[in-house]
């Protein structure tokens, strides 16, 4: 079984040096066998986040929509931008609404439950982002998200790219496709049955997989 990644930039601008990056990191799950697919946020107008509004007319459209893209999908690859030392408004909400249960359905978080996730990040700072990936990375895992340890953060990523996108150092390159690589391999060898994984590690667990068709 192919196994489907679900791209996703907490960055909805335009020239997202995020957005890059990410692209360039799916090009290494595409490498591995996977299928990527890539949304943008800024596409599904999500109100912020109201208790209000969900209790008088419960999830909005779009935000039924993302929970459905998320069904179908073994992994999530995400790119985050750092604001203010941590992860966008934009992606909180996103995750926020998505974590919400749907109307006599099952629990929001299920849908997270058990799935890979892989982060990278890009900014013109030194650090990448990085602080960025550690804040999402406490949100995911609460949501039940495996995060696999391979990441990539982006420095100076104002200066990193060329007039078509691409990175101009083979070594980042590299290392950013390297990313969606190993997603693939930890989703698909969950995906495939032989074996799942933990937060302590690749075992022959029990810890829940969600089928995708
Ligand atoms: C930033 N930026 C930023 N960068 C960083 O390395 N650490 C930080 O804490 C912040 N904080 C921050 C706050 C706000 C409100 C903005 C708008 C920006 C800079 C940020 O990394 C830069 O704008 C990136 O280019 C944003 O990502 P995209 O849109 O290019 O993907």
């Amino acid at each position: 079984m192919q196994t489907k990644i679900l791209c996703v930039c907490g960055s909805s601008r335009r020239d997202s040096l995020n957005q890059k990056l990410l692209e360039i990191a799916a090009l290494g799950a595409t490498q591995e066998g996977g299928a990527a697919t890539h949304i943008r946020l800024r596409d599904f107008q999500l109100p912020i986040y109201d208790g209000d509004m969900e209790t008088a007319h419960g999830l909005p459209r779009q935000a039924l929509e993302l929970k459905e893209l998320l069904a179908q999908h073994h992994a999530l690859l995400i790119a985050t931008p750092e604001y203010n030392g941590g992860y966008s408004g934009l992606l909180k909400n996103a995750l926020d609404w998505m974590s919400r249960p749907t109307q006599g359905g099952p629990s929001g978080v299920q849908g997270f439950s058990g799935k890979f996730a892989a982060l990278v990040s890009a900014s013109p700072g030194a650090l990448g982002g990085l602080r960025s990936q550690i804040v999402l990375q406490m949100t995911l895992s609460k949501l039940g998200l495996l995060v696999i340890p391979d990441a990539f953060a982006l420095s100076r990523a104002h200066e990193a790219f060329d007039e078509w996108g691409q990175l101009k150092d083979p070594a980042a390159d590299q290392l950013a496709r390297e990313v969606g690589a190993a997603l693939v391999r930890r989703a698909g060898t969950s995906t495939n049955g032989f074996r799942q994984a933990s937060h302590d590690g690749i075992h022959s667990g029990e810890s829940p997989t969600r089928a995708v068709n």
